[in-house]
Order: structure tokens, then C-alpha cells, then sequence
């Protein structure tokens, strides 16, 4: 008797097999992303047991990852300054869309609600979006509660303070202007709250917020990747001129690698892009980037931290990048022809296959849903370990997965 551990890779395997062939349905197609969300529905339940300890559960405190070999969640207070908050509640909306289990419910509501403060301050830079659109935006969609709307629109207000009309751009990081000397500086990340603005200007907020996030997407594209659509992390502007001045990387390798993650991120984010513009030179450079993307990952579809890195094979991966890039891709194929389309929901498949083997899935290690994971390498934190934006977009490309017919 094969356990559940050794099922699913076979069966997530035959899966991308029939695919690829060509076969108009497979009958174990349904059962894949099940299985999976069962899976995480179960670490969810361990983490709030884990989280809850000997007393009540604190909703001011979130989980955001495990170090290698360790067992327990690092968890953080919820601050502006602490920009991964949102994904938890993120992680508990899509478990409640998936199981309509009361108490999850109960659970993501108070999760959310507890970072409604940040949606009262001041911007402290472009994660506002993270934390504001993965909770409250889940919150949202799901249940249409107009006090989430009011927060998600007042938020998108605020994360447009840091836009610079001059130069056309979200300024990412305000604290690195004089540190680094990056007067105006976006990065890669920042394509992921785009889709506040998006959503706030076609839901009652203001009309402009369109036009600025459609900016920063055309500035992103122009300014933040080079002639082979590899990505840099930083672009750095003059606030003056508005002129680009330089590429850079922050949490990459060095200034002219492909840091993985970073690259993961413009995949998703102008797949997304594309979701509220129709604007096909988004949806083409979509198809751009992520060729680049693939054309160079491993074997088992889970990027090394950083492409570039002269470790490798030694260095570490970043199965986080692979959530993401397999989130967006099950999205990005929905919107090609068919050859197109099977193209990249088949390295999706490939991607899912793998982040839910034996080697990736953390089993009874932890109570997180994935290992393998690199936070922020040159800052020496979060390498190797169990990280909450991963299990994020792992449960988010499930969920996209099974809602998917997949033919
Ligand atoms: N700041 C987002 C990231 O580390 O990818």
C-alpha cells in the first residue's frame, strides 16, 4: 500500500503526462488539487493549535516562517514596518473558500481585522499592498463585506502618496533613499500591489489610480529588466528628472543575476496586470519573462535562490518563487491560445508536482505547508527555511487549480 506521500507526485505526474499528450480529460484530474488542500487545511488546523499554545490566540500575531530544522513558527507582531502580516490571513481566506469551515472563518476575520490599523497610517513603503490586499482583498472577495472595501480603498489612497508623477513610479523603499543613495527607487516586488490601485479604481475609488498603477507597470517593464528579460530587483530614478539612472539588486546576488524571486514576481504581477488592462503588450511581455524563467530552471522546477550564484549547485533553492510563478501561470495560460495555454499550465503542473513531493512538502517536520525557501540570502535571514508567502501561493495556486478546467 503506497502512502499519501508517494500517491500524489504519481498521480500530480500522470497528470502533466496526459496533459502534454494531449488528452481531452483525465478522471483523476479533480482529485489533485484536492488532496493538496486537504494537506494544508490540516497544517492551517496545527499552526492555530501550535499558535493558541495554553491560552486563546493572540490575532495581533502572525506567523511568518521556520528555520531550517526548527520546528516552530517565528512569529511577528503586526506593524507597519513588517511587511508579511497579510499572508497569513491570506493563507486562512483560501482555506475557508476551499472548506466553508466556520471556524476558519471566524479565524481570518480576527486576523484580518487586526492589521485594519496599518490601513490608518501613514504609507511606510509599497508592502501596504501585501498587507492590506492579502487579507482584506481575500476578505473581500469572498464575503463582499463593504467595511473590507472601505480599508482596501482608503489603503490604495495611501500607497498612491508614494507615487511620483515625475517619474512615474511607486517610490518602493522611502528609508533606502539616503542609505543607498537610490533617490527614487521600484522594485520587482512592487508589481504585486498594483493590484490594490487596480482594484480600488474599479470598485468606487478614485479613477486615477488606474492611470498610475498602468505607469508603473510601463516604467517596471522598460526600466527594471535588461535586453533578455531578466529582471534587476532595483530601478533606481532621479526624482528631479525622472530619468532612470541604474539597475541594482538588493536581495539578488549582484547587480546583473536573475534573483529568483524577483523574476517571480514580474511574472505574476504582469499576468495580473493583463487581468485589469487587456492591454496585450503586457500579456506578450508576460510570455517574454517567463520564457527567460524557464528556459533556465533545474530539473525539478525549483529555482535556485538566485540564478546567478557561482554555488550552484550547492546554493539554495527558493521554493517561494515557484509558488508564485505557478499561481501566475495557471492564470497567464488562461489567457493564450490553446498551444500557448498548455504550454505554461503544463510547467505550472510541473511546478505544483514537485513543490508537493516528499522533498518540498514539510510533512511532519513542521506545521508550515512547504520547506526550502530563501528569504533575503545576502542578509544572511530566512534561508533554506519554511516561509509564509510560500505556503501563500501554494494554497492560492491550488485553489486557482481546482477551480481550473484543466482539459
Ligand atoms: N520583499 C519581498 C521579497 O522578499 O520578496
Amino acid at each position: 500500500m503506497k502512502s499519501k506521500r508517494e500517491i500524489v507526485p504519481l498521480i500530480l505526474g500522470l497528470l502533466v503526462v496526459c496533459a502534454s499528450a494531449g488528452n481531452k480529460q483525465h478522471p483523476l484530474k479533480s482529485k489533485i488539487p484536492y488532496m493538496e488542500l486537504k494537506y494544508c487545511d490540516s497544517k492551517i488546523k496545527n499552526t492555530i493549535k501550535e499558535l493558541s499554545g495554553d491560552s486563546s490566540l493572540d490575532y495581533s500575531v502572525y506567523p511568518r516562517s521556520i528555520a531550517k530544522n526548527e520546528k516552530k513558527w517565528n512569529c511577528v507582531r503586526a506593524k507597519r514596518e513588517e511587511w508579511c502580516s497579510g499572508f497569513w490571513p491570506g493563507i486562512l481566506w483560501y482555506d475557508y473558500e476551499n472548506t466553508h469551515d466556520s471556524t476558519i472563518l471566524h479565524h481570518a476575520e480576527k486576523y484580518t481585522e487586526s492589521l485594519k490599523f496599518i490601513s490608518e497610517c501613514p504609507a511606510y513603503d509599497h508592502d501596504l499592498g501585501f498587507l492590506i490586499y492579502q487579507s482584506f482583498g481575500n476578505g473581500y472577495r469572498l464575503t463582499h463585506n463593504e467595511a473590507y472595501k472601505k480599508v482596501l480603498l482608503r489603503t490604495a489612497d495611501t500607497l498612491a502618496t508614494l507615487y511620483n508623477p515625475k517619474v512615474g513610479t511607486i517610490l518602493s523603499w522611502p528609508r533606502e533613499r539616503k542609505p543607498q543613495n537610490w533617490p527614487h527607487n521600484t522594485i520587482m516586488d512592487n508589481m504585486i500591489n498594483l493590484e490594490l490601485m487596480f482594484f480600488a479604481s474599479q470598485n468606487g475609488g478614485n479613477k486615477r489610480l488606474y492611470d498610475m498603477a498602468v505607469s508603473h507597470a510601463e516604467k517596471t517593464m522598460k526600466n527594471n529588466f535588461r535586453p533578455d528579460y531578466t529582471s534587476y530587483h532595483v530601478a533606481v530614478y532621479d526624482t528631479i528628472s525622472g530619468q532612470f539612472i541604474k539597475g541594482v539588486t538588493h536581495q539578488g546576488y549582484s547587480d546583473n543575476s536573475m534573483w529568483a524571486r524577483g523574476q517571480a514576481w514580474g511574472i505574476y504581477g504582469f499576468t495580473m496586470v493583463y487581468r485589469y488592462t487587456h492591454d496585450k503588450r503586457f500579456l506578450d511581455f508576460t510570455q517574454r519573462i517567463t520564457d527567460a524563467y524557464l528556459k533556465r530552471l533545474p530539473k525539478d522546477y525549483i529555482p535556485y535562490w538566485d540564478f546567478d550564484d557561482p554555488s550552484i549547485p550547492n546554493a539554495p533553492r527558493d521554493a517561494s518563487a515557484t509558488c508564485i510563478v505557478a499561481s501566475g501561470l495557471l492564470e497567464l495560460s488562461t489567457y493564450l491560445p490553446y498551444q500557448e495555454s498548455r504550454k505554461y499550465r503544463n510547467a505550472a503542473l510541473k511546478m505544483i508536482k514537485s513543490l508537493s513531493s516528499r522533498k518540498y512538502e514539510s510533512g511532519r517536520r513542521n506545521n508550515s505547508f512547504l520547506l526550502h525557501s530563501t528569504g533575503n540570502k545576502p542578509a544572511g535571514y530566512e534561508i533554506d527555511a519554511s516561509i509564509i508567502y510560500a505556503d501563500y501561493y501554494y494554497i492560492e495556486a491550488l485553489t486557482r487549480l481546482r477551480k481550473m478546467n484543466i482539459r
